[in-house]
């Protein structure tokens, strides 16, 4: 007996980081063991704000499959599979932006917000494909009429617009789709080394994959409590980012670096470089595998095959209920 249906999805569109590994994949490898998972690299919705250059396209998929397999999504459990391998994805997309109003897709908040972010960076994504990505990640969801969508806060939106969107088909056509519930992870914002959010548009993460050398080099750039300048001043490790991420990679150490800290007993170089070691250390093992991976691009070529075929049996169920919904052929 499962719990229910899991489907989420990530962009492949660059290096994967640690936020995006405590924020999401953690989470997702553990629950792969209490639910039916269908986890997604969703390269279409990569294109609804990068579509110029899309000769990337494919090494960032394999990139985003070493990551996900090497910090343990596991094949056997989970069906893991890239987006456009299952063409119904496109089919349901179309036929849910035939009846979504267009204020419901105007109205989203970060719509506008991104928009004017990206048209800032002078990127024009006023497109008819940037405006229906709540359309093509509801179309993700319920092709496989998953009932829990794990994703971080700033997709809630979506989701809110997703339920909207089924309750419309339910009530024109047939009941057919549950209404899914977001879950959100528990550390689901980590700060990059500035102290704002890990984000790779602020420049500010650490790369998962990132080797030994990268990760120290990244930590020593952390802001620590801005009111210590001396080495000699006392700190207070609660407003400091370095001893956030040693609550999350050194908890053993936590209490200790702790009372140094505001005791002026530690420095700031000393406490940065045992955070790095015990990273990298915690890293290691994935980092292992995922060398081991990269070595086979055939093997992870197949499981992603393999898994676009588990995909597409599922999703073209659901698409014979929704045209016989619809009295379409
Ligand atoms: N929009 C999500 C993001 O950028 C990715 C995504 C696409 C997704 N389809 C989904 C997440 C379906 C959950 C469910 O983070």
């Amino acid at each position: 007996m499962t719990k229910g249906r899991i489907f989420s999805g990530m962009q492949p569109s660059g290096r994967f980081h640690l936020g995006n590994y405590l924020g999401a994949l953690e989470n997702w490898v553990k629950l792969q063991r209490d639910y039916e998972c269908f986890f997604s690299i969703v390269d279409w919705h990569a294109l609804t704000s990068s579509y110029e250059d899309t000769s990337k396209i494919p090494e960032r998929i394999h990139d985003m499959a070493l990551d996900w397999l090497s910090a343990g999504l596991d094949p056997e459990k989970s069906v893991i599979f890239v987006q456009s391998h299952v063409k119904e994805h496109a089919e349901l997309h179309l036929l849910l932006s035939m009846m979504t109003p267009l204020s419901w897709l105007e109205r989203v908040p970060t719509y506008k917000d991104k928009l004017q972010q990206l048209g800032e960076q002078g990127k024009d994504i006023n497109t008819y494909g940037f405006l229906g990505y709540p359309e093509l990640m509801t179309a993700d969801i319920i092709l496989y009429k998953a009932d829990t969508v794990p994703v971080g806060e700033d997709q809630l939106p979506h989701l809110e617009l997703s339920r909207e969107i089924i309750r419309r088909f339910n009530y024109l056509y047939q009941p057919i789709f549950p209404e899914p519930a977001g879950m959100l992870s528990k550390s689901s914002v980590l700060p990059g080394i500035d102290g704002r959010k890990m984000s790779k548009s602020y420049g500010n993460e650490i790369p998962f994959a990132g080797s030994a050398e990268e990760i120290t080099a990244r930590v020593r750039l952390m802001v620590t409590d801005p009111q210590r300048v001396k080495r000699t001043d006392k700190g207070n490790p609660d407003v400091c980012n370095v001893y956030t991420f040693h609550k999350l990679f050194n908890q053993e150490q936590c209490s200790e670096i702790s009372i140094a800290c505001r005791a002026a007993e530690i420095g700031c170089v000393d406490c940065k470089k045992r955070l790095a070691a015990q990273m990298v250390e915690q890293l290691a093992p994935m980092h292992e595998k995922r060398l081991e991976l990269s070595a086979k691009p055939a093997m992870v070529a197949e499981i992603l095959h393999a898994g676009a075929e588990r995909a597409r049996k599922v999703a073209q169920d659901t698409m014979a209920e929704v045209r016989s919904a619809m009295h379409l052929g």
